[in-house]
């Protein structure tokens, strides 16, 4: 039990790496949890999506800490499935208070694609990372109003949100893009939805021990990325971040202690962002 004890949390690709260490964090401090997952690969994305066995077990593990959690198959780019599960969800619950945006996909190979390829790997970052996070944000913000509570939406962008690395491909600059847009999401929301006290902010981690991270097509990528892993490193002596360590930005930023914090683009990054 803590303090977001009664509070309901709709979470995107909830079924492994951050989306799953969040769902756990907010269901330890007291929250219920509809969360959605596409279980299904993605074809310009040369890693694996997460399997339906996962999100079951994102569901045992909220469970464990002693919350109740619908977890549903569902793409975020399809506006109206997010919305038939949340619609669901918040009539299941009866409320929604709290919100993040998390589900993204990196694209990536260190191969010479074909302009086809290159256009799908854009397309699939910006339809993932940013159609996505509007979706997700356009599907709730009726129900955020309807409570009378206020509210707080966070969107996962990253530390490609607010400096420009990704190399040349279709799939890192649309990654690059598609976080970058999600803080101009972030900031008109937040300046539209102040008066009804939903606060909205975005989080840019730096490298996460997940599969987004840690694949084989990503790890040749950055093993022959032009300047090296170099320009990647964190200031402070840390290879990655655990999601936990996303999870407690989360956690803060949706609770009531950061009841006037919005519009903030919070890193949590080891000093990436600061550095020269
Ligand atoms: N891992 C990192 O180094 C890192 C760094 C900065 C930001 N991020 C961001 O963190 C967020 C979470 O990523 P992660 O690190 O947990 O990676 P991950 O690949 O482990 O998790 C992403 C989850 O999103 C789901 N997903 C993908 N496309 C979806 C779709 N269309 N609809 C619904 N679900 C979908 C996947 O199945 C998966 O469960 C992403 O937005 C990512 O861009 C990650």
């Amino acid at each position: 039990m803590g303090g977001l004890d009664g509070k309901v949390a709709f979470i995107t690709g909830v079924a492994r790496g951050q989306g799953r260490s969040h769902a756990v964090r907010l269901a330890r401090d007291g929250a219920d949890i509809i969360g959605i997952d596409i279980c299904a690969d993605i074809e310009a994305n040369h890693y694996a999506m997460a399997t339906r066995e996962e999100l079951d077990e994102t569901i045992e593990l909220v469970e464990a800490e002693g919350g109740k959690m619908l977890g549903t198959v569902a793409d975020v780019r399809d506006f109206h499935q997010v919305k038939t599960v949340l619609d669901a969800g918040v009539e299941h619950f009866g409320r929604l208070d709290i919100v993040c945006a998390n589900a993204g996909i990196a694209p990536v190979a260190f191969r010479q694609l074909s302009i086809e390829e290159e256009l799908a790997q854009w397309r699939a970052a910006i339809g993932v990372n940013l159609d996505g996070a509007y979706h997700t944000a356009w599907a709730a913000i009726p129900h955020l109003l309807a409570g009378q509570r206020g509210g707080a939406i966070v969107f996962t962008s990253s530390t490609a949100g607010l400096r420009g690395f990704g190399g040349l491909q279709g799939g890192g600059l649309g990654y690059a893009a598609s976080k970058h847009g999600i803080v101009g999401l972030m900031r008109t929301l937040a300046n539209t939805l102040a008066p009804f006290s939903i606060r909205v902010n975005t989080v840019h981690p730096t490298a996460v021990r997940t599969m987004m991270a840690v694949n084989p097509a990503m790890t040749e990528f950055l093993e022959n990325y032009p300047e090296g892993g170099a320009h990647l490193q964190n200031p402070m002596p840390v290879e990655m971040l655990e999601p936990e360590d996303i999870s407690a930005a989360i956690a803060y930023l949706v609770s009531d202690e950061a009841k006037y914090v919005t519009g903030v683009t919070f890193p949590v990054d080891a000093g990436f962002c600061n550095k020269l």
